[in-house]
């Protein structure tokens, strides 16, 4: 595949502060909400935490090779809140320990040809906020605690990121934070879960308008969000199914990007959730809308959906991988039915999501995550767990779906970022589902590449030397 991809395309690799840093206490940090969470017994599959994770915060120089060897041309990465302002609000210190660390950590990034992309929010929540208000419930006091944070690293970083993302997945935040509890705080219900993501959309929206009023002139970088979907196919033809597909998408996607990109929630949301879904002033959604720089999507996988069930969350619509004729639309692994075979489906009609958005706005779309957990890798030795062929194959359908995209359905996509260049911590499912392009042996901490990450770094070059051409 010879196609040209914008020259300012960015490409590389993604993590979180959480899954890679480590260091829990080391220079200043106060706990966060995923210490809690991940401390309480039973949340976590394997029973593990990320005190330790891929020892990152100390050992970033072995990060930053890894990735200048695998040819990506920039990193996103996400700052610890309560690395930054360790009781996380407004009028509390500010760490400069921390500040130095990332801006040495970012000025290294650069001095080796990376171009930092920056994730604010990336689920960390300081433990301090959620005690004192209530954190992301609080909308009165979290919003403006989320400026202040967002505020101080435009300040100190500013000048050197030029891309920021606010928030990371608001969808995960809220639903699997306060709906499900699967995730920090671990709150279950159906009403709070709103009110979290409707502040959520204000903290980005007014961390945007700062950036704006304050730093964009001077600092000429780009801010937006980062959302989650996974692209869901109708079931088959039958209207109830086709507007089914719909309806979820609206669920995952539009409860967030229809007030950014439009200036109001879905309709059908409205509907559904009635007064439990929280009304805009008019001031405020003058400041949602329009809030996004750029059209931030991570995506995995496609999902067949379905009129029916109960899950309202969802939009009762229920999602299966089986297809009407009894086959699999895609092969099973660890966490879900990821398939490198219905990567190209994933790609292209993720990226129509993207165009849904496109005549309201003249975004750009950036892939900001997109990879594969290789069933049952974790209880591979290392030499067998590098052969990851299953993992090559998804990213070469993925990365040729994606240049088809470009050129032949017109997406303006500057960006993909792979999840992720370390096996790391995995949320929920602890160090049992592995992502990464490199092997982390969490004992010795020995990083080990995998076949991936040469698969990936010969795409990169090949669009290198060819001048534009992936
Ligand atoms: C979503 C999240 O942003 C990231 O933290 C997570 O590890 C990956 N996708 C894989 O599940």
């Amino acid at each position: 595949m010879t196609a040209k991809l914008p020259s300012d395309f960015l490409w590389g690799y993604a993590t979180a502060s959480y899954q890679i840093e480590g260091s829990p206490d080391v220079q200043g940090r106060s706990p966060s909400i995923w210490d809690t969470f991940s401390h309480t017994p039973g949340k976590i599959k394997d029973g593990s935490n990320g005190d330790v994770a891929t020892d990152s915060y100390r050992r970033w120089g072995e990060d930053i090779a890894l990735l200048k060897l695998s040819g990506a041309n920039s990193y996103r990465f996400s700052i610890s809140w309560s690395r930054i302002i360790p009781q996380g609000g407004r009028g509390d210190l500010i760490n400069a320990d921390a500040i130095e660390h990332y801006g040495v950590f970012i000025e290294t990034l650069r001095k080796n040809g990376i171009k930092p992309v920056v994730t604010l929010y990336h689920w960390d929540l300081p433990q301090a906020l959620h005690d004192r208000y209530g954190g992301w419930l609080n909308k009165e006091e979290i919003v403006q605690d989320y400026v202040n944070y967002a505020r101080t690293c435009f300040r100190y970083f500013g000048d050197s990121v030029k891309d920021w993302i606010t928030h990371n997945e608001p969808w995960c935040i809220s639903v699997l934070g306060y709906a499900t509890g699967a995730f920090a705080p671990g709150h279950k219900g159906d009403t709070e879960h709103w009110i979290v993501a409707h502040n959520l959309l204000l903290a980005h929206a007014y961390a945007v308008k700062a950036y704006r009023d304050e730093f964009q002139a001077s600092q000429g970088g780009q801010i937006g969000i980062t959302l989650d979907c996974s692209w869901q196919m109708p079931y088959d033809d039958s209207p109830e199914n086709v507007a089914a597909a719909q309806r979820s998408i609206a669920f995952k996607l539009g409860r967030f990007a229809d007030p950014i990109y439009k200036g109001h929630y879905p309709k059908i949301v409205k509907d559904m959730i009635g007064d439990r879904l929280p009304e805009f002033t008019e001031e405020e959604i003058s400041v949602v809308k329009g809030s996004s720089d750029f059209f931030g999507l991570n995506t995995y996988t496609t999902q067949l959906a379905m009129e029916g069930g109960d899950n309202e969350i969802q939009g009762n619509v229920k999602n299966t991988f089986t297809k009407p004729d009894g086959t699999q639309l895609g092969k099973e692994c660890t966490s879900s039915h990821l398939d490198e075979h219905v990567a190209k489906l994933t790609t292209i009609l993720a990226q129509r999501m993207c165009l849904g958005y496109r005549h309201i706005l003249p975004v750009s779309a950036r892939v900001t995550e997109n990879g594969f957990p290789v069933k049952g890798e974790n209880t591979l030795e290392v030499d067998k767990a590098i052969n990851d062929t299953a993992r090559v194959d998804y990213f070469e359908g993925y990365t040729d779906a994606l240049l088809r995209a470009v050129n032949e359905d017109g997406v303006p996509v500057k960006g993909y970022f792979a999840w992720s260049i370390l096996d790391n911590f995995e949320w929920a499912d602890g160090y049992d589902t592995r992502f990464g392009v490199t092997y982390v042996d969490f004992a010795t901490q020995r990083r080990t590449t995998k076949s991936s990450y040469d698969f990936l770094k010969k795409v990169w070059k090949r669009r290198r030397h060819s001048g534009g051409a992936l």
